[in-house]
């Protein structure tokens, strides 16, 4: 796993424009221990730190803080988690000219996020995103959501961060499956405009994904057009990832997901065969799973992409093309279950 690329010197500064909502996303080894000027130019006299991460990688705030243990994981990213975090802000004197800083993976910026978006009507937030994939993708953009029984993600509110920490430093610590759940991401970016990023150090790898995810939320900030390029490989992904009870982690789904939606954009003649081949070459190069868990229907997985938010009805996925990537609707049913039947199979990653 790439850990020997983290904490390479250079850092970097992305800004997503935004109007008067603009904000700048920092990459880097260190990054995090510019919080305390960040909280300062919010003029926060006070903030509240929800941390997924031990207390002592918790950087300096420079005003009175209030640390509280995040939990993380799906099952706590729930209303109840949002109440209890209100409750505790309210009970610090958190007022709405202070601030709240999230440090921890996905769960825990979108959990933070949304919570910081409703207390006081929304408080400033700075997002300090801990794994890969909170790095790359979670943490910029400004969705925030929590989970409820019927699905993921159904309450949220946009609501953008006012600077974004992504300090490489806290990755020294990831699992390896939680590399391979990032990597999925920065696979399909290759797909999404942000360039081919194999093989460069892992500062630029976030940089450009980054980079290429705010000009995206510049242009499309509701997820009402362009937005749906972040989909890529995401349609197969999300129906991977429900089919096996979430044994196979998203990352992993979106990784299978881009390597089919090469193979379909192929069989419905938009791309050549060494556009096609390069989906496989990109997501291999990363180490990333290729195939299709053992044992599941086709049928199975058509239903579930027929829930898919980005289809009406039909079959959507996010497909290159002659003017590169874009939302296709409506794709023919028996050509989909046509490429699944032509996927190559594997066992389940554990
Ligand atoms: N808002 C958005 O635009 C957006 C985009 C993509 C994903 N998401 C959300 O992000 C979530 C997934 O994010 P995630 O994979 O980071 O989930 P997560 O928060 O559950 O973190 C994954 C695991 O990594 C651990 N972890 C995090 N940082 C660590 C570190 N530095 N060292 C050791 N362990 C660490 C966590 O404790 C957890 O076990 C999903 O809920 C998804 O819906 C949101
Ligand atoms: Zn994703």
């Amino acid at each position: 796993m790439p850990v020997d690329n983290v904490g390479v010197a250079a850092t970097s500064t992305i800004e997503v424009a935004l109007g008067d909502r603009s904000y700048a996303v920092h990459i880097g080894s260190g990054v995090r221990h510019r919080l305390a000027s960040v909280v300062a130019r919010l003029g926060a006299e006070r903030v509240a730190v929800v941390s997924a991460r031990p207390a002592e990688s918790t950087p300096e705030t420079g005003v009175p803080t209030l640390f509280v243990p995040a939990r993380d994981g799906e099952e706590n990213k729930n209303l109840a988690w949002v109440e209890e975090l209100c409750r505790k802000f309210a009970a610090f004197g958190l007022t709405r000219g202070d601030a709240v800083v999230s440090c921890g993976g996905g769960t825990t910026t979108d959990a933070v996020g949304l919570a910081a978006a409703l207390y006081h009507r929304g408080v400033p937030v700075v997002h300090m995103p801990t794994s890969l994939l909170a790095q790359v993708d979670a943490s910029t953009g400004g969705k925030t959501a929590v989970n409820l029984p019927a699905g993921k993600n159904l309450v949220g509110v946009y609501w953008q961060p006012s600077e974004v920490l992504c300090d490489t430093d806290y990755l020294r610590t990831l699992p390896a499956r939680e590399w391979t759940n990032g990597y999925g991401e920065i696979a399909r970016c290759h797909f999404i405009g942000a360039g081919d990023l194999r093989g460069l150090p892992l500062d630029e790898q976030i940089a450009a994904s980054v980079r290429r995810k705010a000009e995206i939320v510049t242009a499309d900030e509701r997820d009402t057009g362009l937005r749906h390029l972040l989909n890529y490989g995401h349609t197969l992904g999300h129906a991977l990832e429900r089919a096996t009870d979430f044994a196979i982690k998203h990352g992993e789904g979106v990784a299978i997901g881009t390597v089919f939606a090469g193979r379909l954009a192929h069989a419905l003649g938009r791309i050549d065969e060494a556009r096609m081949t390069e989906h496989l070459d990109v997501v291999s190069g990363y180490g990333l799973p290729t195939a299709l868990p053992i044992g599941l229907a086709a049928e199975t997985l058509i239903g579930l992409m027929r829930l898919d938010k980005k289809a009406v009805g039909g079959l959507a996925f996010v497909l290159d093309g002659p003017r590169g990537a874009e939302l296709v609707r409506d794709v023919p049913a028996h050509v989909v279950v046509r490429t699944l039947a032509e996927m190559p199979v594997a066992a389940l990653p554990v």
